[in-house]
């Protein structure tokens, strides 16, 4: 069975085909476009005229490139949560219209719990704790009692907004996390910076702060950039640990765009290997926000957990929470 996948929660208009049969899964495409912005932040009426712009395209490459109709897809699902309002307005009517006119189920998806399930699509992990960590959100997560639970999370900014900002402080652009990557991998210098971790969570603001007033103008570049990678995934590898001891898990999967990063890869690594657990880290274009999740994540809800949508009524959530949803396909 082919499934379309739509995703427009915050900057990326994305859309995927899926193709499931028995145990084998394939992505058959998954197309992207992403709103970047030179300077300041993402204004959510530009990002909605912005999807409203491309998802006709995106949608065209994406048939073509699976070599599919719609005619040939079974059910479609859309991200409906959480997320800008705007952004998520322009992705579900649209999938909504689809599914009216060509007379296709239709499936909401929790976007962040989509993060989440990708790594049942391409990885064997199968009780990990995952350490969530995007533009919006930074969450440890695991499984317990038909919820998806948040053991810690950031207590004030997600961990990409916190290198987006900084990197717009140090003027070179946005995304801001891939350009502090590179300088990082040039910095030798560690200074000294506050450490936010607090229980299970975790804080990002304070730390802004204290670059801004104390370290930008003082340092080169590089080792600030090096600086803020060692100490924030410090923060995010530790909290992922204590979770996992505290569930008695042996698994950890990445998920988010931040996890493109190499060296928290790296510092997730080592963690898992010293505890003899397992570490998963899918491909960059599964971590990013992508359709392909939403694809999985929709046929997972719709042919395991029976979940399905009125294509006249199915509403956005933009606060809706990981643990708001209650899992029927597990
Ligand atoms: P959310 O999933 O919470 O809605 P989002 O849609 O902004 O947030 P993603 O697309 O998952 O998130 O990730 C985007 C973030 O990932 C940006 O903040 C970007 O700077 C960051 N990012 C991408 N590549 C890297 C990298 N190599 N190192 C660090 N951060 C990165
Ligand atoms: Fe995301």
């Amino acid at each position: 069975m082919y499934i379309l996948g739509i995703e427009a929660t915050a900057h990326t208009f994305g859309a995927a085909v899926l193709a499931v049969s028995g145990t084998k899964k394939r992505i058959l495409a998954n197309v992207r476009d992403m709103y970047k912005t030179k300077q300041g932040g993402l204004i959510p009426v530009k990002l909605a005229e912005h999807h409203e712009a491309v998802c006709a395209a995106v949608l065209t490459k994406a048939l073509a490139e699976a070599r599919v109709t719609m005619q040939d897809i079974a059910l479609i699902a859309v991200s409906n949560a959480p997320g800008l309002g705007h952004a998520l307005k322009a992705g579900v009517i649209f999938a909504r219209s689809l599914a009216l006119l060509h007379k296709k189920p239709i499936v909401g998806v929790n976007h962040c719990i989509a993060h989440l399930e990708v790594a049942s699509l391409i990885t064997s992990a199968r009780d990990p704790v995952l350490l969530y960590c995007s533009g919006a959100n930074t969450q440890v997560i695991a499984y317990d009692g038909g919820k998806y639970r948040i053991f810690g999370e950031t207590l004030d900014i997600g961990i990409g907004n916190f290198l987006d900002t900084f990197a717009r402080k140090l003027g070179i652009g946005f995304p801001g996390g891939p350009i502090i990557e590179t300088f990082a991998e040039k910095g030798a210098q560690l200074i000294t910076l506050p450490y936010s971790v607090k229980g299970m969570d975790v804080a990002f603001s304070g730390i802004l702060t204290y670059l801004e007033r104390k370290v930008l103008g003082r340092y080169s570049r590089e080792d600030i950039c090096f600086s803020v990678q060692e100490t924030v995934f410090a923060m995010l590898v530790e909290v992922a640990e204590r979770a996992m001891a505290h569930c008695d898990k042996d698994e950890l999967v990445l998920g988010g765009g931040v996890a493109c990063n190499k060296r928290l890869q790296a510092m997730a690594q080592i963690m898992c290997e010293d505890r003899n657990a397992r570490c998963f880290i899918p491909p960059n274009n599964l971590l990013l926000d992508n359709a392909a999740m939403i694809a999985w994540t929709g046929w997972l809800m719709h042919t395991k957990g029976g979940v399905s949508d009125d294509p006249r009524t199915l509403a956005t959530h933009p606060y809706e929470r990981t643990d708001d949803v209650r899992v029927t396909w597990r």
